[in-house]
């Protein structure tokens, strides 16, 4: 993994090469002050202060300065010198006026790359660094950040061949051993009694492969309890309902919920936030096989409901319903979830917009709020109690599925409300965990939505306290 540690440098006076920053409104006045030969070159180089992300180079005798475009000058974005991070040499760098603030996290995460199956690996060692000012703990935190970043995106990028639920567990026992945190992991008959539809859904994977329960407790007892929950399908094939080949296409990351949920509670441990943390992961792959769980068949939930299978593919909410069941026996004050659940909450606000479901206006309020500031944007959608009638079966308690194409995310999501008792706060973020095309900072692939929202909420619920 990349050292981003070694990228951001207290700023103690040392030797760096100056970035000025401009945007449109001040770019004139800025180029006034420019001597004459400043002027012809950024000409020469076409840099009008506009065109966001651009950038031009003015030599000074051996070394040089660097002038870039942002869309605002004064208040720096998280991705503003991702740009600059990813092109610049190396060399130690320093903004001529004012701190990098929120645009650290950029500067690191555009050094972060996936080549764990590239043959030839980018030989840079080490890429730009930039000097940072003030407290030594923002730079860790915007260093652990960047890590949490990074795990959910290599996560989530990895082939589902090399990473099925013993994989994901290893990266949950990896967390757990390097904090001390406590690991506890229910498989085989144990999760066939305890949690029948884990079970179900995970029925047809190989041995290898079986599906699990993980779980991982750490922080003080007398703390207040926080459940962080997320869906861990390796692959989610759409089991016997089987996904067409462009719907199965990317299905390696129907893992990306437990991977926020991993996480999360990694910052939560590292930045030791006063909570009683429990992480909750069912980690399963939705596989076909003779012991495929089928449409028609009826699964008795660890809560007691009984279910009916209408569409295997609907199988994240299936294995949820039990790690939300169990979160909500530990009578949390606070049950998050992050799951890849459906097409349908692409289709309501595309890929960028985790739909975000909340059983409390005053907790959805301070969700938003807090996604506003991190520049991690989420956006709330209704549990709309006239539809959850809808989810009845002729001859179960409930069904999987509305058999209604339309609002598919809140069909999931009302699915799940029946899973967790109407007097625990909880919020379910229906994420796409994914990029279908690069920008600055944050290439195609993997990626982390909503991570950093509900971190900057739980941080300013439980840290400055
Ligand atoms: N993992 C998918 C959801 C998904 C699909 C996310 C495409 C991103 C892109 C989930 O398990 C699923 O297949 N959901 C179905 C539910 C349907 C069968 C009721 C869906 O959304 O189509
Ligand atoms: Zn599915
Ligand atoms: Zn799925």
């Amino acid at each position: 993994m990349t050292d981003f540690a070694s990228l951001l440098v207290p700023d103690r006076g040392q030797q760096a090469r100056p970035v000025d920053l401009v945007d449109k409104d001040s770019f004139a006045a800025w180029l006034k002050k420019r001597p004459a030969e400043d002027r012809a070159l950024l000409e020469a180089q076409r840099f009008d202060g506009k065109t966001a992300y651009a950038f031009a180079i003015l030599p000074r005798g051996n070394e040089f300065e660097v002038v870039s475009a942002v869309k605002n000058a004064t208040e720096l974005s998280p991705w503003c010198l991702a740009a600059l991070a990813g092109k610049l040499p190396e060399g130690t760098y320093k903004l001529a006026h004012g701190q990098p603030g929120k645009a650290a996290l950029g500067w690191l995460l555009a050094q972060h790359r996936f080549d764990a199956y590239r043959s030839k690996k980018d030989d840079s060692e080490r890429g730009p660094r930039i000097l940072v000012s003030g407290e030594p703990a923002r730079i860790e935190a915007t260093v652990r950040l960047a890590q949490a970043t990074a795990l959910v995106r290599d996560l989530v990028n990895t082939p589902a061949a090399d990473l099925g639920p013993a994989e994901l567990e290893a990266a949950a026992a990896g967390l757990a051993n390097r904090t001390g945190a406590q690991l506890n992991v229910i498989g085989g008959e144990e999760l066939a009694v305890g949690y029948p539809l884990i079970a179900a859904v995970g029925a047809a994977a190989t041995p290898e492969r079986a599906p699990r329960l993980i779980e991982l407790e750490w922080g003080k007892p007398e703390d207040p309890r926080v459940a962080i929950v997320g869906k861990g399908v390796c692959f989610d094939s759409g089991g016997l309902d089987l996904k067409n080949a462009s719907g199965m296409r990317i299905m390696k990351k129907d893992m990306g919920g437990a991977a926020h949920a991993l996480a999360l509670a990694q910052l939560v441990i590292e930045n030791r936030l006063p909570v009683r943390l429990h992480l909750v992961i069912p980690a399963v792959e939705n596989a076909v096989s003779g012991a495929s769980y089928r449409p028609g068949d009826i699964v008795r939930s660890r809560k007691g409901l009984f279910v009916e299978i209408d569409n295997t593919d609907a199988e994240g909410r299936l294995i949820l319903a039990d790690a939300l069941a169990k979160a909500a026996e530990g009578q949390p004050e606070l049950i998050v979830d992050f799951a890849t659940l459906t097409g349908a909450a692409r289709v309501a606000l595309g890929p960028d917009l985790p739909a975000t479901f909340v059983n409390r206006d005053d907790l959805a309020g301070e969700l938003e709020a807090a996604a506003r500031e991190a520049e991690d944007p989420i956006w709330r959608m209704p549990l709309w109690d006239p539809y959850d009638e809808q989810l009845k079966s002729d001859v179960a308690d409930l069904s999987n599925t509305s058999g209604n194409a339309m609002a598919g995310a809140v069909y999931a999501a009302l699915f799940l409300r029946r899973f967790v008792p109407s007097d625990i706060p909880w919020a379910h973020l229906d994420t796409w965990a994914w990029r279908d095309s690069a920008k600055p900072g944050r290439p195609k692939g993997g990626e982390a939505l909503g991570l950093r929202a509900v971190w900057a909420f739980l941080e300013g619920r439980y840290l400055q306290g």
